[in-house]
């Protein structure tokens, strides 16, 4: 376990280019900017909480399987598939992570809003897959990743935070705005697969068979099986490659990153009176929108 010295200071979130944002994830802006998609990287992109970790892992199973003879599969998955915009001090960056990815195609998350994204992405035509989850369950994990994971601002009392999530006023801004604006770029960009964190939860054979028509990928029964068997909720918490038990900024005795894996965890959390308020809220700023979220299965 890392000793609290180790650990970077707790950041303040600041007003980046009207997008609510912390410096672990502004400091490396300007080579952010330059990256160099290629052709063949996949993206991964989310607003926090959707179940990045969730299809990154399918995607890598999909793509490099996991066999004792693979040295990939021993890596775990933050390093092997960087997160492009994370600039924390004593450690490389996501960038140089991901500079240096010797696999093709390159698997590469990201959680920024799309107007941030670096345009080589659309220049190569790269692929991008991009998950969205319900707001009142995003809202739920995000607050408790707030309480273990150091990066992130202290989330403060939970009523607090979610005031602050009906603001906008979270690490890569307005959850509302993040949704929209990728579901609005997929209409013009053919190359974006938008899929929902409950539809995976409700089947996830279909969801996966989805994906590989997307990729172009067409693995056999039995491969996709395996990918099922490798990436339930129980699995993953268990897999020290998915877990996040290995990074130091994480405390996962206050809160395991492998929490409850569910969809409708909110009503855990929300009281009747917040739930009204933010249904509201909610139905004025979605109200331009196509964009339908089941909040419970
Ligand atoms: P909860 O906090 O609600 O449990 P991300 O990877 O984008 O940070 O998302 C993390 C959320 O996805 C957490 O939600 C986590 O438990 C959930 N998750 C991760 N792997 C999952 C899986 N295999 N099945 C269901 N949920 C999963």
């Amino acid at each position: 376990m890392t000793s609290q010295m180790e650990l970077p200071p707790r950041p303040t979130l600041f007003d980046f280019h009207g997008v609510s944002m912390t410096r672990y994830f502004t400091d490396n802006w300007d080579n952010i900017q330059h990256f160099e998609a290629r052709p063949d990287d996949i993206l991964i992109a989310t607003y926090p909480k959707a179940g990045t970790t969730w299809v990154s892992y399918i995607l890598d199973l999909l793509y490099f399987g996991d066999t004792v003879s693979n040295s990939r599969s021993s890596v775990p998955l933050h390093e092997k598939i960087p997160f492009l915009e994370i600039c924390v001090p004593h450690r490389p960056t996501g960038k140089d992570l991901a500079d240096q990815l010797p696999t093709s195609p390159r698997l590469i998350k990201t959680h920024l809003p799309v107007q941030f994204v670096p345009k080589s992405f659309w220049e190569q035509r790269s692929r991008i897959v991009y998950v969205a989850r319900n707001a009142k369950d995003s809202a739920v994990s995000y607050f408790h990743f707030g309480r273990m994971n150091h990066i992130q601002p202290e989330p403060g009392e939970w009523s607090c935070f979610l005031q602050n999530f009906m603001q906008e006023k979270m690490v890569f801004g307005s959850w509302y705005q993040h949704v929209t604006a990728w579901w609005e770029k997929k209409q013009t960009y053919s190359n974006i697969h938008y899929m929902f964190y409950e539809d995976l939860i409700e089947d996830s054979r279909k969801e996966i068979n989805r994906l590989c028509s997307f990729l172009g990928l067409s693995p056999t029964a039995q491969q996709r099986e395996h990918v099922r068997s490798k990436v339930t909720f129980e699995t993953m918490k268990e897999n020290k490659i998915t877990n996040y038990s290995t990074v130091p900024t994480m405390n996962h005795s206050v809160c395991p990153f492998m929490r409850k894996g569910t969809v409708g965890d909110w009503k855990n959390h929300f009281t009747v009176s917040q739930n009204e308020q933010f249904d509201e809220d909610y139905k004025n700023k979605m109200k331009n929108t196509a964009l339908f979220f089941r909040t419970e299965i």
